[in-house]
Parts: structure tokens; sequence; C-alpha cells
């Protein structure tokens, strides 16, 4: 029966292969799985999250010193929605898929070259400067398709530990007072060595992702912690 099933799902992967799109995007990125990966799949649309986006223009000044990150930013949606949000911030999307990065450049040019927009590939943000970002957006990121049949142990497709390290690295290029965003996680932000630097601004209220712990094995009926949250100001002396 497994062996039917390894088959099975052998032979989807071939065809999304054939088929293109962002299916084909998916099984290689799988594949290929570089370190570090969430979510392999790219699903995505213009304006998203419309109530959210609203919310964080009206909390941020939108002045062209103002810096935002879209992490897994997959074709370039979000960043694109983003900027007409923010009229005058730069925006950075960054996405593990050199393909998806592909697809941003693309539109890009397409849509004059916009000068406050810009995309690099790369699964973590080690080459961003601490401390430039007044907000930071990781959204659907964190997860992975093959959790909603909530298996036992998220292990085999995704770890709390490179949750907890990519939260401290997304931290680290957080202005202080900057906001943090993390929409549809597997994993909970308050679980992270990280969090007792911020402040939660926005609950999110409604969530279905099944939660797994910082020992990767799923918490049945463990509400999420999606949200806003704020970095602290550093204590002054
Ligand atoms: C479901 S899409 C989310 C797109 C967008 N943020 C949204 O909410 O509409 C998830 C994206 O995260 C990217 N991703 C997964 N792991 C990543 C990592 N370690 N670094 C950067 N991007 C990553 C995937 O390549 C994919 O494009």
């Amino acid at each position: 029966m497994s062996r039917l099933r390894t088959l099975l799902e052998w032979t989807r992967s071939v065809v999304h292969v054939l088929c293109g799109g962002d299916r084909r995007r998916t099984v290689l990125l799988m594949w290929r799985r570089p370190r570090g990966l969430f979510q392999p799949y790219g699903t995505t649309q213009e304006n998203r999250y419309p109530g959210l986006f609203r919310l964080l223009r009206q909390g941020l000044d939108d002045v062209p010193q103002t810096r935002v990150l879209s992490f897994g930013c997959s074709t370039g949606e979000e960043v694109f929605s983003l900027a007409r949000y923010f009229q005058l911030a730069r925006i950075h999307g960054v996405d593990v898929d050199a393909n998806r990065i592909g697809a941003c450049m693309r539109r890009w040019r397409r849509e004059g070259h916009d000068p406050r927009l810009s995309f690099a590939c790369a699964g973590d943000v080690s080459q961003e400067v601490a401390g430039s970002y007044d907000l930071v957006v990781a959204m659907s990121v964190f997860r992975h398709g093959a959790l909603s049949r909530t298996p036992i142990n998220c292990s085999t497709w995704i770890r709390f530990a490179d949750f907890d390290r990519a939260i401290d690295d997304l931290a680290r290029v957080l202005k202080p007072g900057g906001l943090l965003v993390i929409l549809h996680s597997n994993f909970r932000f308050g679980d992270t060595g990280t969090a007792s630097q911020f402040d939660c601004v926005r609950l999110r209220s409604v969530q279905i992702s099944p939660i797994y712990g910082c020992d990767d094995r799923l918490i049945p009926g463990m509400p999420g912690d999606d949200g806003v949250y704020r970095k602290r100001q550093a204590p002054t002396a």
C-alpha cells in the first residue's frame, strides 16, 4: 500500500514538473530542499491580507526612510501589494526559490523598475544589516502543506529549531520599535527564545493551522499565536 502511495506521489510530481507553473517550482524546490526551507508551496495572491495591510499602514510612517521586508515573498504579489499601501517606503522581497525571485524581477521590469522595490534569493536574512527594517512580514512561510494531515511529529518537513533561528535573525534586522508579523505558522512565536524582546500588538483570533511544540511534536488543540509584534526599545542606561 505504501509502495503504491509512493509511486502515485512520484507520478504526480513528474506530471507537475512537466506541466510547469508554480507546481513545477514547488516540486523542484522539494527535491532540492535547500537548508532552512519551510513552506515549499508558493501560494499567494494580490492584496491577500487587506485588513492587515491597512492596519500596518496606519501603524507606520510612510516616508522614503521606511523599510519593509517581505520574507518568503514567493512571486512578488505581497511586495507589489504592500507598495500600493506604502507609496514612499522601500520594500525588499526575499525568497529561497530562485525561480520565484525570477518571476518577481520579470514583473518589476514589466511594471517600470520601481526603484523602491528590490528582491533577493536567500533562505535567511543573514546578508541584511542589523536594525535596518521598520516592518518585517513572514506570512504563510513558517508552515508546511503536509502538516494539514496533522502528523504527530513535524520534523520530516520543518523543525522548530530552524523556526527559532529564523525568528532570531528576523528580530536582528528589525529596528527597535519595529513590527514583526507572523501569519499562518505551525509554530508559536511565544515559544521562541526571541519572543521576550517583543510586545504583542495584535493577536489573530481565528486560526486553523495545527501547532507543533519546541520538540516538533503536535500539540492537539493548542491555539497558535499568529499576530503583530513590536520589538522593544533597548533599555536606556
Ligand atoms: C505560501 S508562500 C507565501 C507567499 C506570501 N508571503 C503570501 O503570504 O502570500 C511561501 C513562500 O515561502 C518561501 N520560503 C520557504 N522557506 C523559506 C526560507 N527559508 N527563506 C525564504 N523563503 C522561504 C517559499 O519559497 C514560498 O515562496
